[in-house]
């Protein structure tokens, strides 16, 4: 539909392209999704914005709506399709916005509603879509309704909105089953002076909703129509697999312990209650005019019970964090690759690939391990005690995965700050953390903090431009420096150069509604097309050779010989 001729036939010519293209205006700017494309779900390349860290518009060190707004033409330039962005709704920040009080109204941190609808409608006008996140298994223990139930006894209505029960020993000391939280420690808390206790799967000031309340199911519907209503393209649906529990809160069995609480499996997830809510919002959506959508945000297992979540009429995506969780081996790679595309396709879905978050580490300090270990998971991140990262390894690794996500049908996210290739902050000093997965673990886990760190936008000034200020709410590294977008726009092989190539070519190809074909490789690389894109990774320890012939439109750094691909490297080769 984009395809445009290929422009470079030659890697001459290709260097030639990368040129002119960084130097602009030889390229015209990508076009963006169609406004009346009804299926942009299934190939867009989607952004995600950390609002607190992405750039800070008023200068108090905390990223907000108006700091958005003035980087959208940066987003424009890379050539996203959409944008998600993370909570901005007012809150005591517990869990950095997760811990929503009010689900209708901005918080003054990020700025206000009418910065909300300008963001959206200065995005709109870019052509990028806007997706938002929708926080329904938890609020904040502020939210008018939990404060309501706390104020009420025992067995009444308000408190029929959560989940409490009385606690077991013989003056309910104890909590009601061994429920571990996700974030350390008993997922209980006793209401002072009472038998009873709430269930709150994440942090103490997160109370879990009780959604076999049709009240909990009616508010949230309109919640959805509110921002809807406002014109937004979607929903990104937080904790989606936790809603329902199963019935009588059974006790977690107990060698599962909090291992599998992390691995999310046991009572409190994923059950098959869950699915009816998402086909009620699947309705909702529908009355909207334009393609809504929703994303699911579900660490489920095994890998089938994902689909559930994308059926028909369910949700339109999932996010892929089996992709996300994969060690740097091609056998791995294309076994995920394969059996996604398989699993989504049984279904009708599109497959979503997904290399980093905010709750995972960074791609270039994961990938830069010797063993990736736990920090594959979410939540366990790298601190100063833990074995640091190769940042050159890493770095390279996670070009070359760039140039292979980007490249594979399906729909794509990107987490702010990727695009830089900025890695980690693996060695931020406890005393700046604020993750409550560090707070309630006393330092055990590391945490978040270290992907949550505020964009280094300009080498040369405090807080590397990040604001109009000195301030960050999270401390920067110093190398940081060298990843700033300023001084990554004028280098032609930066990896925001590459981003900006790769994003370029997916559009003029349509790479993202394409089809995969694996085509022959030696060990340790992976190879497929396309339609007319050839791309090879090779993921060994040795030089590979590429086929002869070759005419290279990219490569995630420059090849020793034109036919010879290093290792930790991509390539984009024009089909012959
Ligand atoms: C998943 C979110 O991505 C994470 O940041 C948050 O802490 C939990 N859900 C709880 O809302």
């Amino acid at each position: 539909m984009f395809r445009r001729k290929f422009l470079a036939t030659s890697l001459a010519t290709a260097v030639a392209l990368s040129l002119t293209s960084f130097h602009g205006n030889a390229l015209a700017a990508s076009p963006k999704t169609a406004a009346g494309d009804q299926d942009w779900a299934r190939h867009s390349v989607i952004y995600q914005i950390y609002p607190r860290s992405f750039a800070d518009g008023d200068g108090d060190g905390m990223g907000d709506l108006s700091g958005v707004v003035s980087r959208l033409d940066y987003l424009d330039r890379l050539g996203v399709d959409a944008l998600w962005l993370s909570p901005f709704y007012k809150s005591p920040q517990a869990d950095a916005g997760y811990d929503v009080a009010d689900y209708r109204v901005v918080d003054p941190m990020f700025g206000s509603n009418a910065d909300f609808e300008r963001l959206l409608e200065e995005a709109h006008a870019r052509g990028m879509k806007v997706i938002v996140d929708l926080v329904p298994n938890h609020t904040s223990d502020e939210h008018a309704w939990f404060q309501a139930a706390l104020q009420s006894p025992p067995g009444s209505p308000e408190r029929a909105r959560y989940i409490f029960r009385d606690g077991r020993g013989e003056n309910g000391e104890l909590p009601p089953n061994n429920w571990p939280s996700v974030f350390g420690k008993a997922a209980w808390d006793r209401v002072p002076g009472e038998k009873q206790w709430y269930l709150h799967l994440f942090d103490s000031k997160q109370p879990d909703l009780n959604w076999d309340n049709p009240q909990v199911r009616a508010e949230f519907e309109q919640v959805l129509r509110y921002w809807l209503d406002r014109g937004v393209d979607g929903f990104r649906v937080d904790v989606a697999h936790g809603l329902v529990k199963e019935t009588g809160l059974p006790d977690l069995p107990v060698e599962e312990g909090r291992e599998n609480a992390g691995a999310l499996v046991g009572p409190m997830w994923d059950q098959d209650g869950v699915h009816e809510i998402y086909r009620a919002w699947r309705r909702v959506l529908d009355d909207y005019p334009g393609k809504r959508i929703m994303v699911a945000e579900a660490w489920v297992t095994p890998r089938e019970r994902l689909t559930h979540y994308v059926r028909p009429d369910e949700m339109h995506q999932a996010f892929n964090f089996d992709y996300l969780m994969t060690t740097w081996d091609a056998g791995a790679f294309k076994e995920v690759i394969d059996s996604s595309m398989a699993l989504t396709a049984t279904v009708g879905a599109p497959t979503t690939w997904v290399t980093s978050n905010h709750d995972t580490v960074r791609a270039p300090s994961r990938y830069g391990l010797k063993e990736l270990g736990k920090h594959a998971l979410p939540g366990n991140g790298i601190g100063p005690a833990t074995a640091q990262p190769d940042e050159a390894l890493g770095l390279r690794r996670a070009r070359a995965l760039a140039m292979l996500t980007l490249a594979l049908p399906g729909s794509t996210y990107i987490y702010q700050g990727e695009e830089l290739g900025l890695p980690e902050h693996t060695t931020m000093d406890g005393r700046y953390r604020q993750d409550p997965m560090f707070l309630r673990t006393k330092g055990e886990e590391v945490g978040r903090d270290g992907c949550r760190v505020p964009l280094p936008w300009k080498a040369e000034v405090p807080a590397f431009g990040f604001g109009p200020s000195d301030k960050t709410w999270l401390p920067q590294p110093a190398s940081y420096a060298r990843y700033a977008v300023d001084r990554q726009e004028g280098a032609d092989d930066s990896t925001l150069n590459l981003y900006r190539k790769i994003l370029e070519l997916r559009q003029e190809l349509a790479l993202g509604s394409g089809r995969l074909q694996w085509a022959d490789a030696g060990q340790d690389t992976l190879a497929f097309d396309n339609g007319d894109l050839r791309v090879l990774i090779n993921m060994g320890e040795q030089t590979t050779t590429l086929p002869a012939g070759s005419q290279v439109l990219l490569s995630s750094e420059p090849l020793a010989a034109p036919d010879r691909l290093p290792a930790n490297a991509a390539v984009w080769l024009k089909r012959t």
